[in-house]
């Protein structure tokens, strides 16, 4: 019996399997809007056979967008567009999920493949940033962003809560807050970012502030029979990691009470001096600590894309869910291939019918 293939279920929503496809930008949007780029993109995942495929980073106001090309959902319009790949993800029996974003200091940058730095300020495309304070990132991402107000922090906040609404009317069943890599919630959190000296910096409480009110505001807008989950980043590998996994769990049983349901354990890249210990599965034992210290379920991503991987990390307690990421641009119908590698009983029906059928005897030369 795969651990991978088990079914897994959270709230009133089950999962056909514990393959999880991560958020990717896929920079393709105009205006925050999705189009058919994204809408055939997210339809061949969920055809692919994972049992959950969460939307890319998404943002809640325009300034919050990492690029001019990501998505938004701070209007109408754009839910509208999401609603169908949303659809389109629950008829390939894929549960649609999404990531609720802001990216806060790495806000207004060029695409990755067009440089990944910051817009320059002569450029039409160019925005304020906005993040904890007045810190750059640094390397590529130098600008100097503008420390938030309480007003900006309230309007944000509320950007959220609006976004999760949005998200829920267009169909979603499985809400992701991004508060990871150093965008502007993991910004609130690290010392790298937050030197603040009113109620949302200083002590751990302090930089966690920001993170449970945007949560609670969002849980009044969630449904509360639906996943609410966080992605966040709780270890920076920058010589300082012990105090930031027990300020990070500590956080995490503090979203726990306040209603977070999951949490897709990540890395925090707040800063261009850390360093990381790339690897296949490296970032499991660490979602594993945050599995049995903080008492809730678990998904990470990071190199799981060898099948013996996520299963062993499955089957050993570390997580809930394997997030498989890159590998999927490269092969949608990675879980078929999975299923073969792990031994699954009629590998071919981790496919939808009018694929699974012809594949079930059909062996190319
Ligand atoms: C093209 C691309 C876009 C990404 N966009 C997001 C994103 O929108 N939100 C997020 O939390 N992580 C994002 N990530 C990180 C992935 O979700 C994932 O953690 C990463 O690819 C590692 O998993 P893998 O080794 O299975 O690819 C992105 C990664 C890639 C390659």
């Amino acid at each position: 019996m795969s651990a991978l293939f088990t079914p897994f279920t959270l709230k009133r929503v089950t999962l056909r399997n514990r393959i999880a496809i991560p958020p990717m930008c896929q920079y393709s949007a105009q205006n925050g809007m999705a189009n058919a780029w994204h809408l055939s993109h997210y339809a061949s995942l969920a055809r692919g056979g994972a049992g959950l495929v969460i939307v890319e980073a998404t943002a809640v106001s325009p300034e919050g967008r990492i690029t001019p090309a990501c998505l938004g959902l701070w209007n109408d319009e754009q839910a509208a567009e999401l609603a169908h790949i949303a659809a389109a993800i629950k008829a390939a029996g894929a549960v649609p999920g999404i990531q609720i974003a802001h990216a806060g200091r790495k806000a207004n940058a060029n695409k990755p493949w067009e440089g990944d730095d910051h817009i320059a300020a002569d450029d039409p495309r160019y925005w304020e940033t906005l993040s904890p304070s007045a810190i750059p990132f640094g390397q590529h991402l130098d600008r100097e962003p503008r420390a938030m107000s309480h007003a900006d922090i309230q309007r944000l906040q509320a950007d959220f809560a609006a976004a999760a609404r949005r998200a829920r009317d267009a169909g979603f069943e499985w809400l992701e807050l991004h508060f990871a890599h150093g965008y502007l919630a993991q910004s609130f959190f690290s010392v790298h970012a937050n030197q603040r000296e009113d109620e949302y910096g200083g002590s751990a409480a302090g930089r966690g502030r920001f993170l449970l009110e945007t949560l609670a505001a969002v849980r009044q807008e969630w449904p509360a029979d639906l996943p609410l989950t966080a992605r966040f980043g709780v270890i920076e590998y920058d010589g300082n990691d012990e105090q930031t996994q027990q300020e990070a769990i500590a956080l995490t049983q503090s979203m726990k009470e306040q209603g977070l349901d999951m949490l897709s354990v990540s890395v925090g890249f707040s800063t261009p001096q850390a360093n990381i210990p790339w690897g296949p599965a490296f970032l499991a034992p660490v979602a594993g600590r945050v599995r049995r210290e903080a008492q809730i379920p678990v998904a990470t991503a990071w190199g799981l894309e060898n099948p013996h991987h996520a299963e062993a990390a499955l089957a050993e307690g570390h997580i809930d869910l394997a997030m498989i990421g890159r590998v999927h641009l490269a092969n949608p119908n990675w879980p078929y291939q999975a299923a073969q590698a792990l031994g699954v009983e009629r590998p071919s029906w981790v496919l939808p019918a009018p694929y699974a059928h012809w594949l079930e005897r059909y062996r190319p030369n």
